[in-house]
């Protein structure tokens, strides 16, 4: 009768320390730089030891770190997934191995949910939804469709196709933004420079850009402009994440809207170790902050962003 959800007798608790493998996507952009951070800080803050793993954008790495954080018998284990495929057999083994897994930022293509017991992150598809409320609303007034041009993050990754979701699905309610070509900027700003160059060289006539992360959108700034555009009002831009790269972008009237997707996740996900590591109840889903920036509100938050 003394134990605990997850098993543990109260009267012989775990004894520390906790150990966390950590396997993060990359090191792609601003957001995730920033996302490290939050980990390494908030895992130093909570005593945890930190056993980091960086993917480097490879979906076959990233699932051979899982497998040596079971290997290592670590007390928890999280990661921020690459792609969504590909991960039924690694969390069976951490399963039986009674190791709690945690879904960061991103989630995975599996049915059984047993397999993760929380996941913390942005809602991706209200994200997208968001873009063409704001987009749309500019629009207000006017008469004619918009012709919008999308720069996608990475092949198989949660945000790609969620964001994508969420803005096509507002669009097509009113028809009023025509989404007319995309094209793959892989979450980078190289990647958002060549895919608006792409872009421009497709279409005729631009009069929005939806790109799916700051750093892609900063990219498809540079493009712009070289193509003797002016990014910002012709055609108009709207990112996600929140960077202070793009909140100044903002403030310069290069950007036209951003939504926020916060990459300070630390602290919640070291709560949700500590839980689990005593064998607690945690959230099966934890929501990450969000906003929408304009020139004006981006001003003011510039003053204390960090990232
Ligand atoms: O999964 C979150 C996304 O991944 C961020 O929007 C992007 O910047 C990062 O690479």
């Amino acid at each position: 009768k003394d134990e605990e959800p997850g098993g543990v007798d109260l009267r012989n608790p775990p004894k520390g320390p906790i150990v966390l493998g950590f396997s993060q996507v990359g090191a792609e952009g601003g957001w995730r730089r920033a996302n490290t951070a939050s980990i390494r800080k908030a895992a130093v803050r909570n005593r945890i030891d930190l056993n980091f793993k960086d993917a480097g954008g490879d979906p076959k790495k990233q699932i051979a770190d899982v497998h040596s954080f079971i290997d290592a018998r670590v007390s928890v284990i999280a990661f921020a997934p690459v792609v969504e495929t590909g991960w039924g057999e690694v969390l069976r083994r951490a399963r039986d191995a009674r190791i709690p897994v945690v879904l960061t930022d991103r989630l995975i293509d599996e049915t059984d949910t047993s397999l993760w017991a929380s996941s913390i992150g942005a809602e991706f598809a209200s994200e997208g939804n968001l873009a063409a409320i704001y987009l749309e609303n500019d629009y207000a007034g006017t008469t004619g469709t918009v012709n919008v041009v999308e720069i996608l993050g990475a092949n198989g990754a949660t945000p790609t196709k969620l964001r994508a979701e969420g803005f096509a699905a507002t669009a097509a309610k009113t028809g009023r933004l025509n989404i007319v070509d995309q094209a793959t900027g892989d979450w980078t700003k190289d990647g958002g420079k060549a895919a608006m160059r792409e872009l421009l060289e497709r279409n005729k006539r631009i009069d929005a850009v939806f790109a799916q992360n700051d750093d892609m959108g900063l990219g498809a700034v540079i493009a712009l402009e070289a193509a003797g555009k002016k990014p910002g009002s012709a055609p108009k831009i709207v990112t996600v994440d929140g960077t202070k790269a793009a909140l100044q972008g903002l403030a310069d009237g290069k950007l036209t809207y951003v939504i926020e997707c916060s990459p300070e996740i630390g602290e919640p996900l070291m709560s949700v170790v500590v839980d689990l590591f005593h064998g607690g109840r945690v959230p099966k889903r934890i929501p990450s902050e969000k906003a929408v920036f304009d020139a004006e509100t981006a001003a003011e938050a510039l003053l204390d962003r960090t990232y």
